[in-house]
């Protein structure tokens, strides 16, 4: 079989992308792009034999490359997202891999054009082993019923939307960008959809900034299998980057921790909870690579799968939409 040539646009997180394409067999780093050339020198500089390039045309046109590794910014996903794919790439795309709903349907249109063609995103708490374990003793029934499921993205990094990029596109969501995640994260875990979401939010801890969305949002969630729960998205806690996880089972209780999570079994107060260290979040950034080449080349199943990406975008639209209207949204999956 011959090796995925691949290239790699935005050297922030798409170092991590680089550093694992070039560690898979199966694959050649072939070129590296950042159209900020201090960046792209440094980052270049840690692959030999790779080509810099400052314009991402050079790797989205570039008809030697299959597979395109996306991590510019929010607003370029959509664009170089759909220029790859119409030109016969298989596309790695960072979260949120478009920002708005009608780009997900475009691209949707695009991928039935070419069901040759592949498409992921890097929904990486998947490949969290405390995750994956948990995920393992929900599906081997130790948790009975899940009925109710809460998840927060607590980022902790406010000054990412007050002084960075991210608050200066001309439309920036903490939902698309974090929530994602765990939308993403409590349909795994359950293997469950997410049918309506009713959400508030609020902008008091980038209050002044110039900041134009929420920073802070809570969404009440309906799953279809009628468990219910919670999805929160904070940007300004002021608490290291977290991710809150309460899962309540008819069998037992998860509760996420950052150096262990809890397993309860019983509601007496005399019954320890079993003490779960597995590694959190303990996983390289570029990790889910590895199982999207497997399935490009036939050789099994992408971790995060194309329906998987809509899907956890679809509920963030809803949630998006739900908190600026006041009203409960079903979500429409893309
Ligand atoms: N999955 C995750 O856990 C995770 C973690 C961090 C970031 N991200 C996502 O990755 C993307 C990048 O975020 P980051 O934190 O790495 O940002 P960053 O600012 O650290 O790096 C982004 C880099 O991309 C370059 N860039 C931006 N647009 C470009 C374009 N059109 N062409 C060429 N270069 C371009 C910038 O110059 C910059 O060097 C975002 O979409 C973000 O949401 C995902």
């Amino acid at each position: 079989m011959s090796k995925l040539r691949v290239g790699v646009i935005g050297l922030g997180v798409g170092e991590k992308h680089a550093e694992a394409i070039a560690r898979i067999p199966e694959c050649e780093l072939v070129a590296v792009c950042d159209r900020n050339p201090t960046i792209l020198a440094a980052i270049a500089g840690k692959f030999p034999d790779v080509a810099a390039r400052e314009c991402d045309t050079e790797i989205l046109d570039d008809p030697s490359i299959d597979l395109v590794c996306i991590a510019s910014y929010d607003d370029c996903h959509f664009s170089q997202t759909l220029r790859a794919l119409e030109r016969g790439k298989h596309v790695f795309v960072e979260k949120p891999f478009v920002l708005h709903e009608e780009e997900a349907k475009r691209v949707r249109e695009e991928l039935r054009r070419r069901p040759d063609l592949r498409l992921s995103s890097n929904l990486i708490l998947r490949r969290s082993p405390r995750f994956l374990d948990l995920r393992q003793r929900i599906l081997s029934g130790q948790f009975g019923t899940l009925y109710h499921l809460e998840a927060d993205y607590n980022y902790g990094r406010l000054e990412k939307i007050t002084e960075g990029w991210r608050g200066k596109l001309p439309f920036y969501s903490a939902v698309h960008g974090g929530g994602v995640h765990v939308a993403d994260l409590l349909m795994w875990l359950a293997n469950d959809r997410i049918l309506e979401v009713s959400a508030v939010g609020n902008a008091l801890a980038s209050q002044g900034s110039g900041f134009g969305n929420f920073d802070n949002v809570v969404a009440v969630l309906r799953f279809a299998s009628g468990a219910v729960g919670k999805l929160g998205v904070n940007f300004g806690c002021r608490l290291p980057h977290f991710h809150t996880l309460a899962l309540y089972g008819t069998k037992a209780t998860f509760l996420n921790g950052r150096d262990c999570a809890w397993l309860y079994t019983s509601a007496d107060p005399h019954v320890p909870p079993l003490i779960l260290d597995t590694a959190y979040p303990g996983v390289h950034k570029g990790a889910l690579i590895v199982s999207f080449v497997a399935a490009i080349q036939g050789r099994g199943e992408a971790e995060v799968s194309e329906e998987d990406v809509f899907a956890s975008l679809s509920v963030c639209f809803a949630i998006e939409r739900s908190a600026h209207s006041g009203l409960p949204v079903k979500v429409e999956y893309v």
